[in-house]
């Protein structure tokens, strides 16, 4: 397994090391000196199709602190513009011989495609609806640290699950560690075939999130949505929108999660978002450094002994 395109590519012993593994990267990284040579002498591309804050500077700085060289590729600025299509590209940068591709791209499949056709070991950062694997892995990461554990949590996914790797990622991250998944939405954005996942669809935010450890709150993504049928931010939000109130159906003990980037006032309001006494997402971002690392240093090992 040279590649890390899917959560299904782990089973669940995979999930703990690469979870243990990042913990000793989360007390590093809290270190005024940062840096170990993991990955020395190797080179990591991100080519990302895609936007990101959060998943491409922290593959950057993973691969950094681990000791690799990293260029980031922007589509915007490379020969793409002039028609280079994406499998060209990613053939063209791997003549350079790097080690590690990272890739997000609109397209589901688009990571497993280009595995295909390159040498170097590829790793899905976000591939259209289908997956992004190392979300659900900071997310594991975060939600083992508050609460000790992963299985026997009861964890709520809502919102748009319908164009959502991060749900797709994390319904099957989580149930195999065991945790019980729920999915909450309209039934305009839960998929069609939800009901096969093994989870327990609700249309309802109060009832969906009842009694829940956790509530993962899911953006609303209407770049993907046809416009005519794209839902106004303001009726979603008095439906769908995680505030004070409807929050209050969940345990006591809820941590409110969000991969980012938030819609505020659309999905989640800022009052919840912003407590620090239930809210997981700047943990989140801290964990994807970490969790990022995990997934590069078990990478490396597998190349070193290739
Ligand atoms: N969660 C996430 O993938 O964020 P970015 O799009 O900023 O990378």
């Amino acid at each position: 397994r040279r590649h890390f395109l899917s959560v299904l590519d782990l089973n669940p012993v995979d999930v703990a090391a690469l979870l243990d593994l990042a913990e000793g990267f989360v007390d590093l990284n809290r270190q005024a000196a940062k840096k170990l040579d993991l990955l020395k002498g190797r080179t990591l591309i991100n080519l990302f199709f895609e936007n990101s804050t959060r998943t491409q500077s922290s593959f950057e700085l993973a691969a950094k602190r681990l000791g690799a060289d990293t260029i980031n590729m922007s589509p915007r600025s490379s020969s793409i513009t002039k028609g280079e299509t994406l499998i060209d590209t990613a053939v063209t940068l791997n003549a350079m011989r790097p080690d590690i591709l990272v890739v997000r791209h609109a397209a589901s499949g688009a990571a497993s495609l280009l595995a295909q056709k390159v040498s170097c070991s590829v790793i899905n950062a976000g591939d259209g609806q289908h997956e992004h694997p190392t979300q659900a892995l900071l997310d594991a990461l975060s939600m083992r640290r508050a609460f000790g554990r992963i299985a026997g949590l009861r964890v709520a996914i809502c919102g748009d699950i319908l164009h959502s790797r991060v749900a797709r990622s994390n319904v099957g991250l989580l149930q195999m560690m065991g945790a019980e998944v729920r999915l909450v939405g309209p039934p305009t954005l839960i998929p069609a075939k939800a009901d096969r996942w093994g989870v327990q669809v609700f249309h309802d935010l109060r009832q969906g999130i009842a009694g829940c450890d956790v509530v993962m709150m899911l953006r609303l993504q209407l770049e993907r949505m046809d416009g005519a049928f794209a839902p106004s931010p303001r009726e979603y939000f008095r439906f769908w929108g995680l505030d004070r109130e409807k929050l209050g159906a969940a345990a006591d003990h809820v941590k409110v999660m969000h991969p980012g980037p938030m819609n505020r006032g659309v999905e989640i309001d800022s009052d919840v978002a912003d407590d620090l006494t239930i809210s997981l997402i700047q943990d989140q971002v801290e964990m994807g450094v970490a969790a990022r690392m995990a997934v590069l240093a078990a990478l490396a090992a597998r190349l070193d002994n290739a």
